[in-house]
């Protein structure tokens, strides 16, 4: 079982998410327990205050070092294998692979940045800094959430075999292949014939061949790190033909 500990402003804000649907089901099953934090329980001041003026000067306000530092040392579970994950746009970019990594620890305490900043010396409290993409969010709250599902769904037992994650993108180092179901007919748009010929070997040949297309074309940069089979670099080549006659034939 992986223990998630978010600690954050606003624990409300993690309500409905995690009662629904796979990330329920997870909790309800035991794989996994989420607990959210309210960082103002940690402040030792009257006014429970997390956050203060910059030193210098400028605009907006910065987290205070010592609620999240309490809340970090309180959490943590000495017994456990942990990880502590300040989320920021300044973090390591989140990866699946990196989701893999993660799943090898007992316990994942995120800290929810928020406001304009929080202060420096708090990145020298946790492990590592993590930031789900290159824009701005409100705070660390949404990625936080970003980062259990796909944790979450990794570990054995969380997703039915119906829901497998063993042909996924990212998984397979591809994009996915495309999906059809009924009706067959849809405003003029058929599915593949292929698909309707029950014949298993041409529909693998088909998705892979599918996969690969979709990949040359949206998410190139995903063949600098993925290893070919002979099979797909004979499919990927011939897709680089087939579609440089297209350009042909168009000029
Ligand atoms: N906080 C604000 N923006 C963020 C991002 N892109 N990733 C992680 N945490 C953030």
């Amino acid at each position: 079982m992986i223990s998630f500990e978010i600690i954050t402003l606003f624990p409300k804000f993690f309500l409905s998410p995690l009662k629904e649907s796979i990330l329920r089901k997870a909790q309800e099953k035991g794989l996994i327990r989420v607990r959210v934090h309210n960082l103002r329980d940690y402040t030792k001041d009257k006014h429970h205050v997390t956050d203060d003026y910059p030193y210098g000067g400028g605009a907006g306000m910065v987290l205070k070092p010592e609620p999240v530092v309490e809340a970090l040392e309180e959490t943590r579970d000495c017994r456990s294998n942990s990880q502590s994950i300040l989320l920021t746009p300044r973090g390591k970019c989140f990866s699946q692979n990196m989701a893999e990594q993660l799943t090898n620890y007992q316990q994942i305490i995120f800290v929810c940045g928020r406001y304009e900043g929080v202060d420096e010396r708090i990145r020298t409290f946790v492990d590592r800094e993590i930031s789900i993409g290159d824009y701005i969010l409100n705070g660390g709250e949404s990625a936080a959430l970003v980062i259990v599902e796909t944790v979450s769904r990794l570990i054995h037992g969380v997703l039915g075999s119906h829901e497998s994650i063993s042909g996924e993108s990212f998984t397979t180092g591809l994009l996915e292949y495309p999906q059809y179901t009924r009706p067959k007919s849809f405003r003029d748009y058929a599915v593949p014939d292929v698909l309707l010929s029950g014949n298993h070997e041409e529909i693998r040949r088909w998705r892979l061949r599918e996969a690969l297309k979709m990949t040359f074309l949206r998410r190139p940069d995903l063949f600098e790190t993925k290893m070919l089979s002979d099979e797909e670099k004979k499919i990927l080549n011939n897709i680089k033909q087939e579609l440089s006659m297209l350009q042909d034939k168009k000029s």
